[in-house]
């Protein structure tokens, strides 16, 4: 058989939230749509004469001492047009913040240039911090989103991409909604169109995403024509969800229920929706999540801004199996890189654990059996997002895509500690975890295609 890549070295990845898998000099055999067809371990019989054909081929890879693969990550969610403002006006609560400095930034990409030079930065960034699948938040235009996507595609990330609708007149300013209910509807359904249209021109994928901002942007008809427009098109779904005490109360206010429950009354979750936050859920919206297969995207940073709590995530993932992968939320969150919110998920669930009012009693401070590990971080943003979006991505597994990162823990630029030889697999991957930066990242895959080299 003819492979696309051959790949040789030493492999992290989970394959569920409490397995970790090291495998050692292990072989990875990649086919010409970028899927593992093979993998090949020192222990099995074939191995060596597989090494010794592999050599051979042109197409062989073969990891130095110090370097590590592990699944290229998975961004649940990034508004693309905020990157300009990332680590700005943080001080504000969430509808200050939207109002005064994200819609006017977000209405800029009505000029296409602008949003070409924003666009194309960004994917690049993105890739270089090891974002191999990004769902993102594009703005309200149709042009500018559409351009989004071919970016992503033109540079092989695997994009998912969704038009932000915004047509409530009230609650929208002037200058940044859509037309009409009608116009939005119009431009989300030739979006999808055009989208599914370059996905067959590509090999890792791009898929257009049905995107209503969060209830308050939207009126009930549009709400119930993008769930109509999701059935129709199969198509993935992202909004915001019971984010931040306003959001969650204005909500309630609206419909007498929960965001969850007012956006199932629309047709907007299910398997192959992604929320946002979901800080606020309360039991019978997890349960609902749980029934209806909808994925969360959790953005610990940005949370640490504008969530007035601490996500629950152990509670969601041990008591009701969610999907839940990683997000940046830039620019709510202020940092591109899933490595940052990785460490954050964790220190966020350690505060949530052990409470954070020092006047109070330890018994009466924390909720207790909070505390996630850095590995089970790790799974979240890697396998847990490609379940959250129903692709087969985030772990090295036969049919799997070879989205994967080379990790060069001994980068001059940052090289680390390791100075014993006989450090156990999974504390090497425990530093990697807290120590990477984007100068230790060498090499990018995403579906069998070199999309990132260092220095290149
Ligand atoms: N809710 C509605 N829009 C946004 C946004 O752009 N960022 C965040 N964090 N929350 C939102
Ligand atoms: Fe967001």
């Amino acid at each position: 058989m003819n492979y696309s890549l051959i790949v040789k070295g030493n492999a992290f990845y989970t394959s569920s939230r409490s397995q970790l898998e090291f495998l050692a000099d292990s072989l990875f055999f990649i086919d010409f749509e970028g899927k593992i067809v093979n993998i090949s371990q020192p222990s099995d019989k074939e191995y060596s004469q597989q090494l010794a054909l592999a050599k051979q081929q042109k197409v062989f890879v073969e990891l130095k001492n110090g370097q590590y693969l592990i699944p290229g990550l998975v961004d649940l969610h990034i508004h693309a047009p905020q990157w300009p403002q990332a680590g700005r006006a943080l001080d504000k609560p969430l509808e200050d913040w939207l109002q005064t400095y994200t819609f006017p930034l977000e209405a800029r990409f009505s000029d296409l240039d602008y949003a070409t030079t924003v666009y194309e930065n960004l994917v690049s960034h993105l890739l270089a911090n090891g974002t191999t699948t990004g769902l993102y938040f594009a703005s309200i235009h149709k042009e500018a989103s559409f351009r989004l996507a071919e970016i992503c595609a033109k540079k092989g990330q695997r994009g998912l991409v969704g038009k932000v609708v915004m047509d409530d007149p009230i609650m929208n300013p002037d200058f940044y909604r859509d037309a009409s209910t009608e116009s939005a509807l119009a431009d989300t359904e030739s979006f999808i169109q055009d989208v599914q249209a370059l996905h067959k021109t590509t090999k890792q994928g791009v898929y257009p995403v049905v995107t209503p901002r969060f209830i308050p942007s939207c009126t009930d008809e549009a709400l119930h024509g993008l769930g109509k427009l999701a059935k129709k098109y199969d198509v993935h779904i992202q909004s915001h969800c019971s984010e931040s005490d306003w959001e969650h109360h204005y909500v309630k206010e609206r419909f007498n229920q929960n965001d969850a429950h007012a956006l199932h009354s629309f047709q907007l979750l299910g398997d192959k929706a992604v929320m946002a936050h979901c800080n606020h859920l309360a039991h019978e919206d997890a349960l609902l999540f749980q029934q209806t297969g909808t994925g969360i995207a959790h953005c610990p940073i940005s949370n640490a801004y504008f969530a007035n709590a601490v996500f629950p995530l152990a509670e969601f993932a041990n008591d009701y199996h969610l999907d839940i992968g990683l997000g940046t939320d830039i620019s709510g969150g202020f940092s591109p890189s899933l490595f940052e919110n990785i460490r954050q998920a964790v220190m966020a669930s350690r505060y949530l654990d052990e409470g954070v009012d020092p006047k109070k009693t330890a018994a009466e401070r924390g909720a207790k059996e909070s505390k996630i590990s850095i590995i089970q971080a790790f799974f979240h943003a890697t396998a847990g997002g490609g379940q959250a979006l129903s692709l087969p991505i985030g772990k090295f597994e036969k049919n799997y895509a070879w989205d994967a990162l080379v990790i060069d823990t001994q980068d001059v630029g940052n090289p680390m500690p390791f100075f014993e030889s006989n450090i156990a697999p999974e504390e090497i991957l425990e530093s990697m975890l807290y120590l990477i930066q984007a100068t230790n990242i060498q090499k990018v895959w995403v579906q069998g295609e070199l999309v990132h080299q260092k220095g290149v």
